[in-house]
């Protein structure tokens, strides 16, 4: 893993999101893996204002978000399809049929599982994945379970996801299950942009670095990823 500790959000963003805009300038046809939640806006806000200036297109880009809530409608506020439209879609050349979903209302998790899989395997792999990290250790909403998943699976969110997302939920009761990659697929991804910023992920970053590879911590299995690049702040990386 390669780490950078930055003193800015901003900063972390210009870094990451230039990643990505590189990236695409040398490979238009990239495909993409992007993540919801605060740690990745000052990323896309990056890639959206460099495709403002016109330095980048994003439109031969093929995108896969890590996760979306079970039993939530794909348009209601808070679904992680809306937040990816409002934060970053929406601002660039993107085109709707490249971006792919899981869909948290398939009936039937094991066959959306196996869409997701082979329309990533049709699109050639991800390229790129973006990763934030949960309190418990989490990427996309792979929480610390008994054993390493493989590929997307729907999940039963822990209390202490439940504690960190519902403050986004004020009209109804934030979902208690999600749709997530699995880490066999992150995994798969070529390469991996990390970013943590916080005193609050700062325990969660030094088990992922310093501890030991276990899926009690999942994000830890990136030790073994040979192309991490990790961007913090001060405060996530003060137990380093
Ligand atoms: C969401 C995802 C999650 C978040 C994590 C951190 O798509 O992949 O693993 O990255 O929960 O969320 P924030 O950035 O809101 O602290």
């Amino acid at each position: 893993m390669d780490v950078f500790i930055l003193d800015t959000k901003e900063e972390i963003g210009q870094k990451a999101g230039k990643i990505y805009v590189d990236f695409v300038k040398a490979k238009p046809n990239a495909v993409m893996g992007f993540a919801t939640g605060i740690t990745p806006i000052p990323t896309y806000n990056y890639m959206a204002e460099e495709c403002a200036k016109g330095n980048v297109s994003f439109s031969q880009m093929t995108t896969f978000n890590l996760d979306e809530y079970c039993d939530l409608p794909k348009e209601h506020k808070n679904s992680f399809y809306m937040f990816m439209m409002d934060n970053l879609f929406s601002k660039i050349d993107v085109k709707p049929e490249n971006i792919n979903f899981l869909d948290g209302n398939a009936p039937d998790w094991q066959a959306e599982s196996k869409r997701y899989a082979d329309a990533i395997i049709n699109a050639g792999g991800i390229d790129v994945q973006f990763l934030g990290i949960g309190r418990n250790g989490h990427i996309g909403f792979n929480e610390p379970a008994e054993e390493f998943t493989d590929e997307a699976f729907k999940v039963k969110l822990t209390d202490s996801t439940i504690e960190a997302n519902s403050i986004y939920f004020d009209d109804i009761a934030m979902p208690r299950y999600a749709m997530t990659m699995g880490i066999g697929s992150i995994m798969r991804a070529k390469k991996i942009v990390f970013v943590a910023t916080g005193k609050a992920k700062a325990e969660a970053v030094k088990e992922m670095i310093k501890g030991e590879v276990t899926p009690h911590c999942p994000a830890s299995i990136l030790q073994k990823h040979n192309d991490v690049t990790v961007f913090l702040d001060k405060d996530a990386a003060s137990l380093l």
